[in-house]
């Protein structure tokens, strides 16, 4: 076979390509002198080839030049640091020089127009001044007869380094803060956007408070603190927690004060880089295998974290979704904006404050746990002082509003106290103590007697949910990490089993009248369960509701009072605070907190008000209500189960947070064990699981069978048992079930949800719902898992047919032979079974 020579327009392209190439080939050198000049289309490399200087055009656009810095040995280009950002070149014909007043200038061809410059004034001799690229990504000018490049302090005496002008990225070895001798203030400016790398404005910046502490600045406005730099590791700055990738040191002494971060292994490529778009900074690393920047690290971290987004003595918390509250001692300054979720009025003290009536003497401090370390504009601090000595600091002085230790790790070294209103408050992971001055009325009702106890649950789930928690907590930062840590505060007397010094007010029966009006019919609040509920005013204006047990409950005073002590102990934010109680005669009331905004079944089963209760509140309540499921089922003392679990029986705060009530109801009534048979069945058809129902079987498992029907209810907006689905569907599991297995869940999301629902996170919560309701009771998540199961992202197994499919006819049965019968199914219902 003959060989046919190349045509010769194969040759021409060879050619060509050939030329390209040498008229783009790079000097190899790192270094430019001044007989030297760098044209577009030539570059720098360091030493080691790790960073090349040379001209490029972001993005998409080609329009515009610029002269940068980017990683050679890496295929994607990654510009961390642009000479001209603000002044793009219009051509391709400028180039770099060594000027002849000893500034490195980028300048057009015939050096008629200059770009961008050093702009510095040089003493040195300029005759032998070189530009240099090193090989940690640093621009350098000096003057290479000052061959050591060390001045007597050991510090850097280049002429100019590009490390003291940061663009938007943060290399290793380079330092962000202000040297306090030349003023000079070296921050992060982000890029526009992708395509245009001129100066935009989300700010990263290192401020010169009391107590330094990083600030991303948005425009004028304030937009996320890290806390303060001290102590390195805690205060919820997420960034300088110990970890594999890097290390980081930070400083403040009188020449300067600065923080870098250095690479653990010099073999990874990691950087800092902040985004105008998503308004995060981030740490990236470079994958080589997958040749990608994967994120590592986001700040902020979610919407806590915006800059005092609940106002001044305000604090934020993350249950499902974000939610401001005041601190205790601290009411909405503005009620009406507060309960619109306006919250940036913030909080005021409520009651009175002898302190700011200049007595001293009837203050103190409470202590709050796990939080972010407020403001530090207006701190002062001492490195040296013991907390004891930071507290008698700020008592002394009425402007003092709270104080903290620096040095939260280890003995608790250092003070600081605050004047003036705290700011920018946030429970965090890593948050530390934080003790806020209050008259002495809002810190301990029982003479001192009770101490706050914080118990860590560490829920207990199969190693692969523990790591990928971890991994979501650790690594994927982006991903919102919601905080599976629960933290339950009960409080407890000080010695074990005081329950005959535990003081349960005791309210008599003139009082109660008085409050309700003689239970008057414009007090009543509704008929729950086990009697009808009044709305109360105290003498001292406190507001309560009374529930007035109805008379047959078959249980003695001494035991009553003991189940209600108990019930007194049960603390919790998501369950509804019992006040106390009144035994007399026959009459036997149990008081609680007042909450204004009634039961959710008011909310979420009427049509003008569902609309105000968008997917944030209900994913909040859903929270809430696990939360506090999972309290009674494992965490607080006495292991309840609630057995009545019901729209009506969760209550809203004014900040729409749910509460359980009716809590400890059965034991009041029963005394029951905590799993068996039970001879008297509590509970309210429609929310009863089958096996209780039928078999009179209950078990913890039982009420999430209940909170599973409550949670399809709060996402449907529908009753379990309201006859208005479709011909086959006897109720909403069923319904929601066959919804489920056609793949057209989504159905089931109320419509007035549409708009503010995430769809993946309302299918997620659907699933977790018929999870809860499925027919065998080994089946269903326990609650640690449920709460679980909203709060990650982890993978949902598939749920089984739920209960109650096929045993309706049963239930019509049993439910005739109820001994009263109530007009609606709602009504929760006690009978004897017939055993
Ligand atoms: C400059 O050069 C780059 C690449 O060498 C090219 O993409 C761009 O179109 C040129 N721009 C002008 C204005 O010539
Ligand atoms: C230099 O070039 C610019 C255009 O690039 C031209 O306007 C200017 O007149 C030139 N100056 C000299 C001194 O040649
Ligand atoms: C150089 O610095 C001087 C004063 O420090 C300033 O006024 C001038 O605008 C700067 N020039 C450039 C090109 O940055
Ligand atoms: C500069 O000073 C530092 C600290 O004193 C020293 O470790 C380094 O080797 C010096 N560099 C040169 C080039 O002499
Ligand atoms: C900011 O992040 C977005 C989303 O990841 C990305 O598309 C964009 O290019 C980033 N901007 C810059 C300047 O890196
Ligand atoms: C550094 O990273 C490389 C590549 O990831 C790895 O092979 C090497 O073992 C690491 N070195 C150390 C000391 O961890
Ligand atoms: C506040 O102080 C005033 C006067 O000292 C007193 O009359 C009032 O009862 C106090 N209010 C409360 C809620 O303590
Ligand atoms: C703290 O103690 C150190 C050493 O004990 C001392 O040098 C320093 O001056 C003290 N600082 C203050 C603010 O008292
Ligand atoms: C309280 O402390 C601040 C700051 O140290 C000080 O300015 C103020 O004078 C002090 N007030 C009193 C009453 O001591």
């Amino acid at each position: 076979m003959a060989i046919h020579p190349p045509p010769m327009f194969v040759i021409i392209i060879i050619i060509k390509i050939l030329f390209l190439s040498l008229s783009q080939i790079s000097y190899a050198t790192d270094t430019m002198t001044q007989s030297t000049s760098i044209p577009d289309g030539r570059s720098l490399i360091s030493k080691e080839g790790t960073f090349e200087l040379g001209f490029f055009s972001p993005g998409s656009s080609s329009a515009n030049r610029y002269v940068g810095l980017w990683y050679k040995n890496i295929p994607v280009q990654r510009v961390v640091w642009v000479a001209n950002r603000d002044n793009p070149i219009k051509d391709n014909s400028s180039k770099l020089i060594i000027s002849q007043d000893g500034n490195l200038v980028l300048v057009n061809q015939n050096e008629s127009l200059i770009w961008w410059s050093t702009n510095i004034t040089t003493k040195a001799s300029t005759s032998s001044l070189v530009v240099q690229i090193l090989d940690n990504g640093n621009l350098v000018l000096r003057d290479e007869k000052n061959n050591n490049n060390n001045n007597s302090a050991g510090e850097s005496s280049f002429l100019w380094q590009s490390f003291d002008y940061p663009c938007d990225t943060l290399l290793a070895g380079m330092k962000i803060g202000i040297d306090k001798r030349t003023g000079l203030n070296r921050y992060l400016t982000a890029w526009k956007n992708w395509d245009d790398p001129s100066s935009g404005d989300f700010i990263d910046i290192l401020e010169l408070t009391s107590n330094p502490e990083t600030i991303f600045w948005k425009g004028s406005t304030k937009y996320y603190r890290t806390g303060p730099l001290i102590g390195g590791e805690s205060r919820g700055t997420v960034g300088l927690r110990n970890n594999p990738i890097y290390g980081f040191k930070y400083a403040n002494n009188q020449n300067e004060v600065y923080y870098m971060f250095t690479i653990k292994n010099i073999s990874v490529i990691s950087i800092g880089v902040i985004n105008q778009t998503l308004s995060v900074r981030q740490r990236i690393l470079w994958v080589p295998e997958t040749r990608t920047w994967n994120v590592y690290q986001s700040l902020p971290l979610d919407n806590c974290d915006v800059y005092n987004i609940c106002g001044a003595n305000g604090y934020c918390t993350i249950e499902g979704s974000q939610t401001c509250r005041c601190l205790h001692g601290f009411k909405p300054k503005s009620p009406d904006l507060w309960n619109t979720m306006d919250w940036s009025q913030g909080c005021v003290r409520s009651g009175n404050w002898s302190c700011g009536g200049g007595v001293k003497n009837n203050d103190g401090f409470r202590k709050f746990i796990g939080m972010k370390f407020p403001d530090t504009t207006n701190s002062w601090i001492n490195a040296n002082m013991t907390l004891e000595e930071c507290k008698t600091k700020c008592i002394n002085n009425c402007s003092c509003t709270g104080y903290t230790s620096l040095d939260p790790i280890g003995a608790g070294k250092g003070c600081s106290i605050w004047l003036g209103d705290l700011i920018d408050l946030r429970f965090a992971q890593d948050g530390q103590d934080l003790y806020v001055r209050m008259d002495s009325a809002y810190i301990d009702a029982k003479h001192g007697l009770r101490k706050k106890v914080i118990l860590t649950v560490s829920i207990t789930v199969s190693t692969v949910l523990v790591m990928l928690l971890a991994l979501s907590c650790v690594y994927v930062t982006k991903v919102k990490c919601k905080v599976t840590k629960v933290e339950t505060v009960l409080t407890k007397n000080e010695d074990q089993g005081e329950d005959e010094d535990f003081e349960l007010p005791m309210f008599d029966l003139t009082t109660i009248f008085k409050a309700t009006n003689n239970f008057s019919i414009n007090n009543k609040l509704g008929e729950g369960g086990f009697g009808p509920v009044y709305k109360g005013t105290l003498q001292d204006g406190q507001v309560i509701a009374v529930k007035r047990l109805s008379r047959n409950s078959g249980q003695g005073s001494k035991e009553f009072k003991n189940e209600v002590i108990l019930c007194t102990k049960l603390q919790h934010r998501n369950l509804v605070k019992v006040i106390g109680c009144c035994i007399e005669g026959e009459e036997k009331m149990l008081l609680y907190e007042y909450m204004p905004n009634r039961s959710l079944d008011s909310f979420i089963f009427d049509p003008d008000q569902s609309k105000f209760i968008g997917w944030s509140v209900r994913f909040n309540i859903l929270n809430g209500i696990g939360r506090g499921l999972l309290y009674l089922h494992q965490d607080s003392i006495l292991r309840i189960i609630h057995r009545d679990l019901k729209a009506s029986n969760i209550l809203l705060d004014n900040d729409m947070n749910p509460k359980i009530s009716d809590f400890g109801m059965a034991r009041m009534f029963g005394g029951d064990q905590i799993e068996g048979r039970t001879s008297r069945i509590v509970g309210t058809y429609g929310y009863m699981a089958p096996e209780y129902v039928i078999h009179g079987l209950f078990s913890i498992k039982s009420d999430v069978f209940s909170f599973g029907v409550l949670l399809l209810e709060i996402i449907s907006g529908k009753k379990n048992r309201a006859l208005t689905y479709h011909e086959h569907d006897h109720n909403l599991i069923w319904h929601a079930w066959r919804l489920w297995k056609q793949d057209i869940a989504h159905e089931l999301i109320d419509d007035c949800l549409i708009d503010s629902c995430s769809l993946p996170e309302a299918l997620r919560c659907i699933q977790i719902g018929l999870l809860c309701v499925q027919h065998v009771p080994d089946d269903r998540p326990n609650m640690t898992n449920v709460v679980m199961m909203l709060g990650s992202e982890i993978t949902l197994p598939q749920p089984k047919e739920p209960g109650f499919l096929n045993q309706r006819v049963s239930i019509e049965e049993k439910s005739s032979s109820r001994s009263e019968t109530p007009s609606l199914n709602d009504v929760t219902m006690s009978r004897l079974n017939a055993r």
